[in-house]
């Protein structure tokens, strides 16, 4: 991985690039990438608003924003993520081309990439799970979110971590996610796991991130689960070809992503944090 500036702060990606990159056109990536653009819309009061997609990848998000008429910094360290990403956004027209930026950058050096400006939406999703400790990553983000913007999480949580494994029906690895959620809490250290697409990962705890958030002036304004039914096998295959069972697919998944208690189990949870104006 290469970036510039600051201490960046290095991550487990690596291993996952060639399972992600090969993943993109399969169920479990169409879902994702679908239900967060659709909460994202919900939650995106401000048109056209300033972005900064951290960890942007082959910038999925950061292309249909700039589509929806926002303007994007997107900011990446691998060159392969960024070398799909610039394929992709030179399919776009030239108004969509216009309003995205492509940076190289990391986590640990922002400030190098934006200057220190702040952002209406921050981004980091997908990310998370990579890196060693979550709370200075939520300090370093939050210092590039604008007074009323919001900061979108999609993390891995511990219930995500515990229930994959049963959800797939394998038994031993259940139990040995339990071992490991026992002895996280025990050691006061975060849950690791080996994610889907071979890459040694880190889960965390909800309350512990909202409350990491909170600490950089960030309110939980709501959060989704995501990748619930869909996702209860090894096997990623391509999305359903009948375009009217595709969107009835997407819709159970953000009627389930949405409602409790069937959010607490998606692959991912994907919270929106707002930053609060200062109280006088
Ligand atoms: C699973 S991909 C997600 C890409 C994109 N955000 C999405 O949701 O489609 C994870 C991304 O995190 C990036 N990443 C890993 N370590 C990072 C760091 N220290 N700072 C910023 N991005 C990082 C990877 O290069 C990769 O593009």
């Amino acid at each position: 991985m290469t970036a510039s500036g600051g201490n960046v702060i290095q991550g487990t990606f690596d291993e996952g690039r060639p399972g992600w990159l090969g993943g993109l056109g399969n169920v479990r990536n169409v879902v994702r990438q679908e239900m967060i653009s659709r909460q994202l819309a919900r939650h995106l009061h401000r048109r056209p608003a300033r972005v900064l997609d951290v960890g942007a990848g082959q910038g999925t998000q950061s292309i249909r924003l700039a589509a929806a008429g926002h303007e994007v910094l997107a900011v990446e360290p691998d060159p392969q993520l960024r070398a799909a990403f610039a394929a992709a956004l030179a399919n776009e027209p030239a108004d969509v081309r216009a309003r995205v930026s492509l940076r190289a950058g990391a986590l640990g050096g922002l400030a190098s990439v934006t200057h220190g400006d702040r952002f209406d939406v921050v981004l980091l999703l997908g990310v998370m799970m990579y890196l060693p400790s979550s709370e200075p990553v939520i300090a370093e983000l939050a210092a590039h979110v604008a007074t009323g913007g919001m900061l979108a999480l999609a993390v891995r949580t511990t219930s995500s971590a515990l229930w994959r494994p049963a959800a797939r029906q394998d038994w031993l690895g259940t139990l040995a996610a339990f071992e490991e959620y026992d002895a996280a809490n025990a050691q006061r250290r975060d849950m690791r796991y080996l994610n889907e697409i071979g890459a040694a990962a880190r889960a965390d705890r909800f309350d512990a991130l909202v409350a990491a958030a909170a600490a950089h002036g960030l309110a939980l304004e709501d959060w989704y689960g995501i990748r619930i039914a869909v996702d209860p096998e090894e096997l990623d295959p391509p999305p359903p070809s009948d375009p009217a069972t595709l969107a009835a697919l997407l819709a159970v998944e953000e009627r389930l992503g949405s409602t409790d208690p069937y959010r607490q189990l998606g692959q991912l949870a994907h919270l929106i944090l707002r930053q609060a104006p200062p109280s006088i």
